[in-house]
């Protein structure tokens, strides 16, 4: 009291001290747990990830079915919620549908809240890895006004996931083994990035002590922002309007570089990145993969390409330190998948959701953790009388 620091966004302030995620901004390097990203993409797993996020170390093989088998058994969602999904108006953006039922999860579990019990956090855990891609996927079968499809427990995490988003009760749905891989290799990628936006909505509202569920769903409404999580949606639309203008690239540019209408070129910059974010380096070489793979040429990665080449090579971008971020190209690789642009933050949610579990478990285990309240610099008023509505 008395003397307060001004950071807006807090650029300079660090609120909690953290074991879970290095990244060295200058250097472009990010680690989880002290692993490389670069050896996690290549080699590990998503659910590996997530054990190695929450508990700390990577999982021996034993630990690793154990967690993945818990994982499995808490897929279904409560029938009274699946009903849920029939109140929401048929074009409902799925990030609200996703945080509604992810807080209203909290009202089926209210006997396993309490964030100080070890066995409430640890049920909470696992009831929400395994509910958020069944919660997803009826989000989006809501909007296209199929059936709900059921998780089916014999198939793997990611498997499930695109089986119940893209299959249909009629017929068989044969996963393609290389879309599974890629999607949980970016899975992977958006596994924790430290102190984000989203991720500091979840400490802050679980330094109140509100619980896991609740925690989350303020993180999800977050990342919906097209700042965050929501610009992997917002740079396909700008890659779109700039093919419906004739592709001229340089010209889109210029009105980034002139802050027209405050346009920014989407999927570029980063608070903590001042150089490539590694996380695009995978990001870009899967997406011109799985393209191939496909056979699905998409003009919009051309484009893609195009800017990036330009900025890289702009003085504009170049004195900023902008760099593609990893919104810029994952956007292209789930279009190819058949997600539509309004599934693409849904997906950086079902990624992010162990780094947001780890960082509450972190926040309320850690003694030095006090409820988030900034402080601010009042320039309002000084005092003043009220008067009354008749002489105003
Ligand atoms: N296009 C054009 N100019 C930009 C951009 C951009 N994408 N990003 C930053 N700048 C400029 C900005 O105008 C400012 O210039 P000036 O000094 O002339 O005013 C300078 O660069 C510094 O920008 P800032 O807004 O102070 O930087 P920040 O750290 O507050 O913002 C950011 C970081 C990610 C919000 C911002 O770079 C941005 O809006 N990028 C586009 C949206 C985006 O891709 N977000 C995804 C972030 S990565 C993962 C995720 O969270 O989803």
């Amino acid at each position: 009291t008395g003397y307060v620091t001004y950071d807006p966004g807090f650029v300079n302030t660090a609120t909690c001290s953290s074991k879970i995620t290095y990244i060295d901004g200058d250097a472009g390097i990010l680690r989880y747990r002290g692993y490389p990203i670069e050896q996690l993409a290549e080699k590990s797993s998503f659910l590996e990830v997530s054990y190695l996020l929450i508990y700390g170390e990577l999982p021996t093989a034993a630990e690793l079915t154990e967690f993945t088998d818990k994982i499995r058994l808490h897929t279904l969602l409560h029938e009274d919620l699946r009903r849920f999904f029939d109140g929401f108006p048929r074009d409902a953006h799925p990030m609200p549908v996703l945080s509604s039922a992810v807080t209203a999860l909290s009202t089926f579990y209210q006997d396993s809240l309490d964030p100080f019990d070890q066995e409430h956090v640890e049920i909470s855990t696992i009831r929400l890895l395994a509910k958020v891609p069944t919660i997803a996927s009826y989000a989006f079968k809501k909007s296209i006004g199929q059936p709900l499809l059921y998780p089916d427990n014999s198939l793997g995490y990611v498997e499930n996931f695109l089986r119940m988003t893209f299959g249909v009760p009629a017929a068989a749905y044969d996963v393609d083994p290389v879309l599974a891989r890629t999607l949980d290799m970016l899975f992977i990628l958006h596994a924790d990035h430290e102190q984000n936006c989203s991720t500091s909505t979840v400490r802050i509202a679980g330094s109140a002590q509100a619980n896991l569920f609740t925690s989350i769903s303020a993180g999800v409404n977050a990342l919906s922002g097209p700042l965050h999580g929501g610009a992997n949606e917002a740079v396909l639309e700008m890659l779109g309007d700039i093919q419906a203008d004739g592709g001229d690239v340089e010209a889109f540019v210029r009105r980034v570089k002139n802050k027209e209408d405050g346009v920014r070129l989407m999927g570029f910059g980063h608070r903590v990145y001042k150089n490539y974010d590694p996380r695009a380096a995978i990001v870009k070489k899967a997406a011109r993969d799985v393209l191939a793979r496909l056979h699905k040429p998409d003009p919009l990665l051309d484009i893609a390409m195009r800017l990036e080449e330009i900025a890289l090579a702009d003085d504009y971008f170049v004195s900023r330190k902008l760099y593609p971020n990893v919104d810029f190209y994952t956007g292209l690789i789930y279009k190819a998948m058949g997600f539509p642009p309004k599934m693409f933050t849904v997906l950086f949610a079902l990624g992010r959701m162990p780094g947001w579990i780890a960082q509450w478990r972190e926040m309320i285990n850690d003694p030095e953790t006090k409820i988030g309240r900034p402080r601010q610099l009042y320039v309002g008023y000084s005092s003043r009388d009220y008067v009354p509505a008749e002489d105003r």
